[in-house]
């Protein structure tokens, strides 16, 4: 039995919470929870004890004495993405299995850190890059491994989130740099793991460009949102299509409305505020060590929410687009499913192949539950298509979204081993 402890008990952790003291029961034992607002820690528990689980509870500060007292053998970090570092390496010092959410971390400073922790003490921690594992792009992974397109020399990736979900990170957190890292990071870390692992390659130089072209007050303007307030709640424009009424979502008020005043988190703040720095668009080149060269794009206030791939190779070209129906993050209410997906194949001399396309159903597009089982499940599940993601394989991705922030922000091309040198690649980074 393997007693688990999570950390950041807000809208992510509820799905490892429910595995863990569900289906993963009879080998893991969830046996604390760990955060730095009293009430949503609370909300958490009280959410457990409704299954009869009870677990003990600590407070961010006293969170070195849960590893103290409970000694858990897992430590899952669902807390915000500027805050990973800290957990990962105290849990890894402490001899735990560290497994994380995405991205692993917010900036280079703290990847640093956390490499040169883990490396000290010999340990391999999981992040968990949910998207390799959603069928379609599993079925990605396996054409291309196939050869059908021979060499993959250039890629066209254009990532499109809607004005529900893309909105939704204007509001929270991930509004500023120093917390999420941008989209660049937060976001396309999905992205850019997704494209190292399908091409078993890792990135050697990026440039982008970026801005805020949608998501800021001089927008609001011109779309005629007037009296506007810091946030939702306290708004009187009377025409804001971005309104987001908490008290109308069971799992947003309980969540956040109703545990903001310990810690000021407004989960509703207004997405055309002036103090934002992320970037809602961004458009990057990227280059590969074996030659391969991406065109990426992402747009957060798209019509549609989903992404068109066409993966350029010496014996023909594959291309995918995934049309995904749009979330707020943390409303039960919304989670993903039924989603549509097209892909085809075209080689020289031959008609337009419709590839028939897996079925799938769960979070992210069928990822979730796979990659939990991935995890929980037993040791020696299968791993054909090298889905599992390590703290190198993360890096990795993170990496790219870091030489495009510096890019944005120096106006040039960005070498990664400027970034880092020595950073380990994984095997399924590589081609073996
Ligand atoms: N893989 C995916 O598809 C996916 C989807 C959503 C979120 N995420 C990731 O999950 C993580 C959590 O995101 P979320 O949407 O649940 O955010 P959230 O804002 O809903 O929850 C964050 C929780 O962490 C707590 N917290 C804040 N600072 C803390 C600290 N210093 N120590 C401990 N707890 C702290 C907050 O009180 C809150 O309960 C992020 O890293 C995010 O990138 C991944």
């Amino acid at each position: 039995m393997k007693k688990c402890a999570i950390v950041g008990v807000g809208g992510r952790h509820k799905m490892f919470r429910e595995s863990l003291v569900k289906k993963y029961a009879v080998n893991h034992r969830l046996v604390a929870i760990c955060d730095s607002n009293p009430g949503r820690l609370r909300y958490a528990e009280q959410s457990l004890n409704k299954s009869n689980v009870s677990v003990a509870c600590y407070l961010e500060k006293d969170f070195h004495k849960l590893l103290r007292v409970e000694k858990p053998d897992i430590l899952i970090v669902t807390s915000p993405d500027y805050t990973h570092h800290k957990y990962i390496i105290a849990g890894a010092k402490k001899g735990c299995q560290i497994i994380s959410e995405k991205p692993i971390t917010s900036s280079l400073v703290y990847l640093k850190k956390i490499v040169t922790e883990l490396n000290k003490v010999q340990t391999i921690a999981t992040i968990t890059h949910n998207y390799r594992y959603s069928p379609y792009r599993s079925q990605v992974k396996e054409l291309l491994m196939s050869g059908t397109i021979g060499t993959v020399k250039a890629i066209t990736f254009d990532w499109h989130l809607d004005r529900v979900h893309g909105a939704d990170y204007f509001r929270r957190w991930h509004r500023y740099k120093s917390n999420s890292g941008g989209l660049a990071v937060h976001k396309a870390t999905h992205h850019f793991d997704l494209i190292n692992w399908w091409i078993a390659d890792t990135p050697v130089s990026a440039y982008a460009t970026g801005d805020n072209h949608y998501y800021n007050p001089i927008n609001a303007k011109r779309l005629g949102i007037d009296n506007r307030g810091q946030r939702c709640k306290t708004c009187l424009s009377e025409n804001c299509s971005f309104r987001l009424k908490l008290e109308a979502m069971d799992n947003l008020q309980k969540l956040y409305s109703d545990n903001e005043h310990y810690d000021g988190y407004h989960r509703d703040q207004c997405v055309f505020d002036g103090s934002i720095e992320i970037e809602d668009m961004i458009r990057a080149e990227v280059r590969y060590s074996r030659g391969a060269v991406l065109n990426y794009g992402l747009v957060a206030f798209s019509p549609w929410e989903g992404y068109e791939i066409t993966f350029i190779g010496t014996e023909g070209t594959l291309s995918q687009k995934y049309l995904e129906r749009s979330v707020i993050n943390g409303d039960d209410s919304s989670l993903r499913e039924g989603s549509n997906v097209q892909t085809s194949l075209l080689i020289p001399g031959k008609a337009t192949e419709r590839i028939k396309n897996p079925s799938s159903a769960g979070g992210h597009g069928g990822a979730d539950p796979l990659m939990l089982n991935h995890i929980f499940a037993d040791d020696g599940f299968p791993d054909p298509l090298q889905r599992k993601s390590n703290h190198f394989s993360a890096a990795w991705s993170a990496i790219t979204g870091f030489a495009i922030n510096r890019s944005m922000e120096k106006g040039k091309v960005v070498l990664i081993k400027d970034l880092i040198e020595d950073l380990a690649i994984p095997n399924e980074l590589r081609l073996n």
